[in-house]
């Protein structure tokens, strides 16, 4: 593996997910693995779980892990081609990316999405162009579209807990829930992405209208809007937020209350509830999902550690 920036990265997905679960029983089975390797953390935007989960992966593969909180400490990056600097911006990513390159062996970068330049964002403007020019294996901990690690991460999760009993394939059903501020696709677009290359769950994704995704990424699923009827037999729900691909980054007004309720749960197969966190309770989902047993939020979280390492795991093991 040479960056991860996406599913077409990862290559085998059940081969990711085993090798990510025999680091969460055995954590420190490559402990040296990355011994007198280091990677730097790069976040233009805040972070818990990412921040954390990647440096502990790190750890446990005997790598240094510096995190720099860009965004709130660094010097304001320019990503224009042939910008005349003479705004906020102090400078430009094709001066400070190849220094990173010097500094570390591989680099992990977040940045979200401007949700105002459709075009700029989803042609990855910022993290393509750290991949150009540090020159070392990058590493997306979630990018103006996508987010690799968070979903496989939610992969694992479902994986954990198959096969079903009488069941070739769990449903799995991504619904989308209300927020209070415009979010990005990536989450979505990213879980959508990967669910179509696993191929190992019956898919299906309810949205109000107005907010379908990008169908790059959701090709291979049903798409409707009706939740109630999604949400039938579900194994898995997946609940997210996202503002309007089609009217970019906006929040569009809905009819129906979409947030996730026992009441609406009950139509499932017992579901297990997930949500890649952090989550705004009784706006996204209601306190009595987050805190039944329904609820797997936290064990999705703590497989983000192991995520991280079977990925850095490949990386490393292509750098030696
Ligand atoms: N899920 C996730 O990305 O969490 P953080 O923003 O806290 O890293």
């Amino acid at each position: 593996m040479k960056n991860f920036l996406s599913v077409n990265d990862a290559g085998n997905i059940d081969h990711l997910v085993k090798t990510a679960l025999n680091f969460k029983r055995n954590p420190l089975a490559s402990q040296t693995l990355g011994k007198n390797k280091r990677i730097g953390l790069m976040f233009l935007n805040p972070s818990m779980r990412t921040r954390l989960s990647t440096q502990i992966a790190a750890q446990n593969l005997g790598m240094e892990a510096i995190v720099f909180n860009a965004g709130q400490d660094g010097w304001s990056l320019e990503f224009e081609e042939g910008a005349v600097m003479n705004g906020s911006t102090v400078e430009h990513v094709k001066d400070a990316a190849p220094i990173l390159g010097k500094y570390f062996d591989v680099l992990g970068v977040r940045t979200f999405p401007s949700l105002k330049n459709k075009e700029a964002d989803y042609s990855e403007k910022i993290l393509e162009q750290f991949v150009k020019y540090a020159g070392i294996p990058v590493v997306s901990l979630e990018s103006a579209t996508l987010y690799p690690l968070q979903s496989l991460s939610d992969v694992i999760t479902i994986s954990e807990r198959l096969p079903l009993q009488g069941k070739e394939k769990p449903k799995v059903v991504m619904t989308w829930s209300p927020h209070v501020k415009p979010l990005p696709q990536c989450v979505a677009n990213s879980f959508s992405q990967w669910m179509n290359a696993w191929g190992a769950a019956d898919f299906i994704i309810a949205n109000p209208a107005g907010y379908n995704l990008n169908k790059e990424f959701t090709d291979a699923a049903i798409v409707t809007n009706d939740q109630a009827y999604a949400l039938k037999d579900a194994d898995f729900v997946y609940v997210k937020n996202w503002s309007s691909y089609h009217d970019y980054g906006k929040i569009i007004p809905v009819e129906n209350n979409w947030m996730l309720t026992s009441e609406k749960l009950s139509v499932t197969n017992n579901a297990k509830v997930m949500h890649c966190l952090p989550v705004r309770r009784n706006i996204e989902l209601s306190d009595e999902v987050l805190d039944s047993e329904n609820s797997i939020v936290t064990e999705e979280a703590g497989n983000r550690v192991w995520a991280a390492q079977a990925v850095l795991n490949e990386i490393l093991n292509a750098l030696v």
